[in-house]
């Protein structure tokens, strides 16, 4: 197997998990990592960097995989881009929608690989319930309900998630993102903002938000809503998909913490004709699971891109766009804005 050589900026909790990832698939040799924290980088048989910038001079790596705070995403990506080195990095494709626009430009113009970490896309239940819209089984998507929920935490108002400067925006940034590219997925389409409504309910001294509920409708005309929160005093994922002739349920969500609860993905068809005899109460059919392969998934599809030429399906630069064109719909119409200098 080809090893690309590869660096990883930002070594918190994204970075650890995207090395191991890359270290079990086996394709990847880390050969340098930066972190402005010293002490992130401990441990590791690899150079280490507290600047980027020096990083990827020095290293010139073939590939450089980004899991920094959201600020610093799109000079080190379009820095890496310029040099013709392929790039991996996390959501949110930094801070703005102009800050997305910039990566996909760069992107086009240098024709490199990029691709941005959706991962819950390659959730198994998301990978279920897409196949199993796509194969027509329960109709045509007419709505999506999502609720993705945060517990918050006693040092929630201190994270660098929730100063603006740093993050870009509260908890639709950093989490609602990803309920908002499953819809657009799941769909197979684009949307525009119906109305939103984005607020600090609780959390009042916060500087970003606790809580964005979002109506969106796609180009087809199919209703999405969103409530994106740090409210819910728990951790959960639900999202409820209504198709003309069924419907499909993902509730949980299986992370390291095992805090989203089980992942399962429940669907049933129409039945008003009752041939079960259970009008109100069709025959369910829920699937359970217990391993995430979301990360792992990631990195076969990023590797293969890079080594095979294959093409990239997930977390391309142009979906990157238009998700965040959608969270600044939703910020502008709930007359949220964030100053990012
Ligand atoms: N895909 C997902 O589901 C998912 C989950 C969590 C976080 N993320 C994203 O991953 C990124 C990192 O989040 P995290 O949870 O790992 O945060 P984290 O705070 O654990 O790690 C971020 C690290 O980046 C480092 N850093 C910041 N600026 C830097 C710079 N200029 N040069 C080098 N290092 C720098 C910090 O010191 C820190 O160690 C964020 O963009 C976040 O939105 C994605």
């Amino acid at each position: 197997m080809k090893k690309i050589r590869t660096v990883i900026i930002g070594m918190g909790r994204m970075g650890v998990t995207r090395y191991e990832a890359m270290m079990r698939h086996g394709g990847f040799e880390i050969v340098a990592v930066c972190d402005t924290n010293e002490k992130l980088l401990a441990g590791y048989d690899a150079k280490k960097y507290l600047e980027w910038k020096s990083c990827i001079e020095e290293v010139k790596p073939e590939v450089v995989i980004v899991c920094t705070f959201n600020r610093v995403i799109p000079d080190i990506v379009c820095y890496a881009l310029e040099k013709k080195i392929v790039v991996f990095s996390e959501k949110p494709p930094g801070r703005t929608l102009q800050d997305a626009e910039r990566m996909r430009d760069v992107q086009k113009q240098t024709g490199t690989v990029l691709k941005f970490g959706f991962n819950h896309r390659m959730h198994n239940s998301v990978i279920e319930a897409k196949a199993l819209i796509d194969s027509g089984l329960l109709g045509d998507v007419v709505c999506i309900r999502g609720v993705y929920g945060k517990a918050g935490n006693p040092n929630f108002i201190k994270e660098w998630r929730n100063n603006p400067e740093l993050s870009g925006g509260g908890i639709l940034l950093d989490q609602g993102i990803h309920m908002l590219d499953l819809m657009c997925y799941l769909t197979d389409s684009d949307a525009h903002v119906l109305g939103s409504k984005v607020d600090n309910l609780v959390w009042k001294d916060l500087q970003t938000e606790d809580s964005a509920f979002a109506m969106l409708e796609t180009d087809k005309g199919q209703l999405l809503s969103l409530h994106s929160n740090a409210i819910q005093w728990r951790h959960k994922f639900d999202m409820d998909i209504i198709c003309t002739s069924g419907y499909v349920a993902l509730n949980g969500l299986l992370t390291s913490t095992r805090s989203y609860g089980v992942e399962s993905i429940t669907y049933y068809k129409k039945d008003l004709e009752t041939r079960t005899g259970r009008l109100g109460k069709p025959r369910e059919y829920t699937m359970c699971f217990d391993e995430d392969c979301s990360w792992a998934l990631e990195m076969a599809e990023f590797y293969d891109a890079v080594v095979k030429g294959k093409e990239i399906k997930n977390g391309l630069p142009e979906e990157a766009v238009r998700v965040m064109r959608l969270i600044d719909a939703v910020y502008r119409d709930g007359e949220r804005r964030y100053e990012c200098n």
